[in-house]
């Protein structure tokens, strides 16, 4: 047996070490958070707006590059990797915008093949099938709900075949219904055994879809832990952000 204890595996891991970046002369948005994530679970994040929770998901893939600090994925740094390569890399985490960002004029189907133009069929089927929009592929984005919108969203990055996904709010501005089709996705994705990064508003969804949460507040990572341990925690700055939900959640 080895007194040293082997390193721990990078294979499965996101990164983010001493991480630093500021816009403004003076205002640091990310201000020394350290967080080591499982790429196999669903991390959802948390945080107030502003706080940079969405300046954290771009760093993950390379769209931001800290001042200092370092970001790594799968035994690769991310924050000197060139654009090329981040390409790439993007193929296997891709990261979707608040937004549905489809073109207007191209059906769902057509928006998805978009992705990647060299997708063999049953990749575009396989996709659009596993957010439940098979039926609906001919159709136009002005012709469907904002929920099948998004769904639209995600098929178009699991044509990629990711390895893991980052989601910017998927369910922000979404109502119940629409909301809850694309926790459905969600859920399904987390069943097949894909991880990913999800940006949320919505603390309804860490009990049935969070493996993980981590909390972005004052630059740091104020939390990372179990769903439950966030919902139930009496420290100030956690609380701060899960009360009114609680008392949202209870009140009917
Ligand atoms: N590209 C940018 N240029 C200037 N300021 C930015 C940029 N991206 C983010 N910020 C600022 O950083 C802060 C955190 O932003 P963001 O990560 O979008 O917050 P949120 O937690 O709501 O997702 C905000 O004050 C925002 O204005
Ligand atoms: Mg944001």
């Amino acid at each position: 047996m080895s007194p040293v204890s082997p390193p721990p595996p990078t294979d499965d891991v996101l990164g983010f070490t001493d991480v630093r970046i500021a816009f403004e002369e003076g205002r640091r948005v990310l201000d020394g958070l350290t967080a080591r994530l499982s790429t196999k679970e669903l991390t959802f994040v948390a945080g107030a707006s502003g706080s940079g929770k969405s300046v954290l998901c771009r760093m993950a893939v390379g769209l931001l590059r800290p001042d200092t600090g370092s970001v790594e994925l799968w035994g690769t740094r991310v924050d000197t990797l060139p654009e090329r390569e981040l390409v790439r890399l993007r193929r296997q985490a891709p990261y979707l915008v608040q937004g549905p960002a489809l073109l207007d004029w191209r059906t769902l189907r057509e928006n998805v093949r978009l992705a990647d133009p060299h997708a063999p069929n049953e990749a575009v089927e396989s996709a659009l099938e596993q957010v439940g929009l098979l039926e609906w592929a001919d159709r136009l984005p002005p012709e469907v709900g904002p929920g099948a919108k998004k769904r639209t969203a995600i098929a178009r990055a699991l044509v990629l075949g990711p390895r893991y996904l980052l989601l910017d709010e998927p369910t922000t501005g979404l109502d119940r219904r629409a909301a809850a089709q694309v926790e459905d996705v969600l859920a399904s994705l987390k069943m097949r055994g894909l991880g990913g990064l999800v940006v949320t508003h919505d603390y309804r969804q860490l009990k049935t879809l969070a493996d993980r949460v981590l909390v972005v507040a004052a630059g740091r990572c104020a939390y990372l832990g179990s769903p439950e341990g966030f919902l139930t925690s009496t420290e100030p700055s956690l609380k701060v952000l899960t009360a009114p939900f609680m008392e949202g959640a209870t009140d009917g």
